[in-house]
């Protein structure tokens, strides 16, 4: 699925060249939750940034391959790079409300991703419920203007009755009949096939009440309802690969445990590849197959999660593993919550 051969990338500095990533050598399979672990500034981020070309301008890749499904991507067109990230790869971070726009309703962010990656289906959807594709702007019309419209009408009706001639009226009449009837057929204006999939987007990844959520804004959600929706939208792009990056760290443990079981499950309802970077090895046990273990740029081992934790061979490895707390492991545990319940 993807293949990393011998990336190098450079930072430039003005204290000069900075190597972060130093031959870097990674090869993920189809269906693979892939495990990335090593300590602070080991270069796990500036691995997957390199990938999308999600890296500063101050970045610059000077060497290797990245291949994605046999397609070398290492030189991309920007085109080509929009395509690929949301549609192809999906990416999660840390800090979700950072990647999520603040003056955007949900429904308007996932729905931006749908229209960007599955046109078709949306208007497949419409055509099927016979509904329209979006929400139909045109009908609606400031109550300012509909207000003096109406007045204007009464006015000449009261007018023309007045002076006897109710006919010269009747027109005016039919005015203000029409406004009626396209309030009544406003709100018979049914949801539109992009609102239903973004319903549709928010419930496979486990959020209550997706309908209240989708018409919220990201502040008003809970860090672990942001992340599900930045999973939502990895989903919506059709992705079949999912880069988290430390996608855990900033929740409690509770919710951590729930957002790494989604990403598990989803992983298995829609086969797709996950990397997942995280400087914690529990994690790792929990959720991963296999793992790399990166140490100044470079991959030092890689091995199955069985091997790193029952024999492992590099050193750095073996530091890491003494670093782990007691009782790492237990805390990671899923409680037992309905669903999101405990969101
Ligand atoms: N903007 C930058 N400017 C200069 N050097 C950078 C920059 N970003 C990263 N680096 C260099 O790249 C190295 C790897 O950084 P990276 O962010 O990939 O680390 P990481 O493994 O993701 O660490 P963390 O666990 O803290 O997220 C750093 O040690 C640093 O030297
Ligand atoms: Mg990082």
């Amino acid at each position: 699925m993807l293949e990393i051969k011998d990336l190098k990338t450079n930072f430039n500095t003005y204290d000069g060249v900075v190597k972060a990533l130093d031959g870097v050598n990674l090869s993920i399979k189809d269906g693979e939750i892939f495990g990335l672990v090593g300590e602070t500034g080991s270069g796990k981020s500036v691995t997957a940034y390199s990938v999308l070309k999600l890296l500063p301008k101050t970045a610059e890749i000077v060497a290797g391959k990245i291949i994605l499904n046999g397609e070398d991507i290492t030189d991309a067109t920007e085109d080509r790079l929009r395509q690929i990230r949301g549609g192809e790869i999906g990416i999660i971070f840390q800090d979700p409300l950072s990647a999520l726009n603040p003056v955007m309703t949900v429904n308007e962010q996932v729905g931006e991703i749908l229209v960007l990656h599955q046109d078709a289906e949306i208007n497949k959807l419409a055509y099927e419920k016979e509904i329209p594709v979006y929400k139909s702007e045109k009908w609606k019309s400031s109550p300012g203007v509909e207000f003096t419209i109406m007045a204007i009408c009464i006015s000449f009706i009261s007018l023309f009755t007045m002076i006897g001639q109710f006919t010269f009226g009747l027109p005016f009449l039919f005015v203000i009949g029409i406004m009626f009837l396209r309030d009544y057929l406003q709100k018979e204006v049914p949801e539109s096939a992009l609102d239903l999939m973004v319903i549709e987007a928010l419930s496979r990844v486990k959020l209550p009440n997706p309908k209240q959520i989708a018409s919220s804004y990201p502040h008003e959600l809970s860090g672990g309802m942001q992340q599900r929706v930045m999973i939502a939208m990895a989903l919506a792009g059709k992705a079949k690969m999912l880069i988290a990056d430390e996608p855990t760290t900033a929740l409690d443990v509770t919710i951590q445990a729930q957002i790494l079981q989604l990403i598990k499950d989803i992983q298995k309802e829609e086969n797709m590849s996950v990397l997942l970077i995280t400087h914690d090895l529990g994690v790792v046990a929990e959720t991963c197959e296999k793992v790399a273990v990166m140490y100044k740029g470079k991959i030092v081992e890689e091995a199955s999660v069985d091997q790193i934790f029952t024999n492992p061979q590099h050193e750095y490895t073996k530091a890491l593993l003494n670093a782990i707390p007691k009782g790492g492991k237990e805390r990671l545990k899923v409680p037992e919550i309905g669903e999101a319940g405990a969101i």
